[in-house]
């Protein structure tokens, strides 16, 4: 019963199998639910088309803060009119990210990041939160606007998920939980109320210790499930649905 709260399956990387994968491989595998988020303005249209054609797969719309700086005029509309579709369950992946500020100037991102903050409290729906080497500066903007959502792929410390969950957000862990060097992850899966769990892939990327640096996908989560559930003495499957609540309930699916 796997539920994944974050994926792009319209990554280019999935073109030769996507049908394939979406249609027959993951259900079979056990995955019941994905929610895709889009990056680019691109692939909100894309993300649209695939919540249309996959009963299973949700979409959440919003634009990344690397590619927060080559946007059509028009973007702000396609945005809105799209969180509104039905199918449409969160405004993400939005946030900032100062790994790839050559992308994208700081400022820019920021100003992106908090005009889909505002649309997010216009329209009542959850954000999905990306944040690379940027701790301070989003927890600044989540504690201003307070949003309902989750800070996905979580790569902040123990005190910096304490905030979060302090502000009522949920927490997003995949396969770097189960990487050799992942101290930070491995603490902080520790240490949160597993009622603020969500995990998630980020597919194609992240893949879980043994497949690392292998194409991700939904039905390779059950390894960093296995991990936390190590930690927290509970078994895989225990936490899968743990998390597969979680999911439901933020996102009122
Ligand atoms: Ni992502």
């Amino acid at each position: 019963m796997i539920f994944d709260s974050h994926a792009h399956y319209d990554d280019e990387s999935f073109n030769e199998d996507r049908d394939e994968l979406l249609n027959l491989i993951l259900p079979q595998k056990g995955v019941t639910g994905i929610i895709n988020c889009a990056s680019d303005f691109e692939s909100i249209a894309k993300t649209i088309e695939l919540s249309e054609k996959y009963p299973f797969l949700y979409a959440a719309l919003g634009i990344h803060p690397e590619c927060a700086a080559r946007l059509p005029e028009n973007w702000f509309e396609v945005l809105k009119e799209g969180l509104k579709r039905e199918k449409t369950v969160a405004l993400g992946e939005i946030g900032l990210d100062y790994y790839w500020e050559d992308s994208c100037p700081r400022d820019i991102q920021k100003e992106v990041f908090i005009k889909q903050m505002e649309l997010a409290k216009e329209l009542d729906i959850p954000v999905i939160i990306h944040d690379r080497d940027a701790h301070g500066d989003t927890l600044e903007i989540l504690k201003k606007y307070k949003p309902k959502g989750v800070v996905h792929c979580f790569s902040g410390s123990v005190e910096m998920a304490r905030e979060v969950i302090k502000l009522g957000m949920y927490i997003g862990m995949g396969g770097v939980v189960t990487f050799k060097n992942a101290r930070h992850s491995v603490e902080v899966m520790k240490e949160i109320p597993l009622e603020k769990l969500l995990l998630e892939t980020d597919a194609p990327y992240l893949s879980p210790v043994p497949m690392r640096g292998k194409r991700n996908d939904s039905s390779l989560i059950p390894y960093a499930a296995a991990k936390i559930g190590e930690l927290r003495g509970l078994s895989a499957t225990e936490i899968l649905e743990i998390s597969r609540n979680n999911v439901k309930e933020l996102f009122g699916i």
